[in-house]
């Protein structure tokens, strides 16, 4: 299995609707935005998926198929913090390509970027993304209460977060190709 992150490209249009249509439990993670259309697909990319100052996001590819996706955002520089966060299309979970893939991103922004602080949060009722982001080194700070709103229901949300300087996880990193990364 050769997995590899590397920016969103259009091209990935076929990929991203086959991982929405593979994962039901995407939907809220992408705005509820119905995606299993190669055309849908591609409007997303092309609005959601590309770079800018405060946004970094990588397809995360097995054998070059776009299977998954990990981001940072809300990238600040008055203090050099920034948010991730990530998904696995569901015949792909289970292998580690989450929380690889996120360790890997937080060493690029720790090296490459310059940042020194990475958040993220996950419902408290989301025990898979709390395991990834501990795999990944993000210490758990503390529950937020009703942060989020899904559909009627809000959920509680526990906030993990990465220092530059606090030490590495054991995880193999994968290549991560920075072409089209606006590196500061
Ligand atoms: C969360 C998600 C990204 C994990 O992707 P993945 O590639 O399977 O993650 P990994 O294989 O790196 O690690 C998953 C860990 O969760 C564990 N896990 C999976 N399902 C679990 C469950 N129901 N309860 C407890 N642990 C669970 C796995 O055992 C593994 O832990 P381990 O390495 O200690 O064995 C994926 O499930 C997903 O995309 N979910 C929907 C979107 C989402 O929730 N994104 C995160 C939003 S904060």
């Amino acid at each position: 299995m050769n997995v590899t992150l590397s920016p969103w490209s259009t091209d990935d249009d076929e990929a991203l609707a086959a991982a929405v249509r593979d994962s039901p439990d995407l939907a809220v993670q992408l705005g509820d935005e119905a995606l299993g259309t190669p055309e849908a697909a591609r409007s997303y990319i092309e609005r959601y998926l590309g770079h800018d100052e405060g946004t970094i996001t990588f397809a995360i590819r097995v054998d070059g198929t776009a299977v998954g996706h990990v981001a940072l955002s809300h990238i600040e520089r008055r203090h050099d913090t920034a948010w991730a966060s990530y998904w696995v299309s569901a015949s792909r979970r289970g292998h580690g390509l989450a929380s690889r893939a996120l360790a890997t991103v937080a060493a690029y922004a720790f090296e490459t970027l310059g940042l020194f602080r990475l958040e993220l949060g996950h419902r408290v009722n989301n025990p898979a993304s709390c395991r990834v982001a501990s795999a990944a080194g993000f210490s758990a700070e503390g529950i937020q209460r009703a942060k989020l709103r899904y559909g009627s229901n809000r959920y509680h949300v526990e906030t993990h977060a990465r220092l530059a300087s606090d030490p590495a996880p054991a995880l193999a990193l994968v290549p991560l190709l920075r072409e089209a990364v606006p590196v500061r």
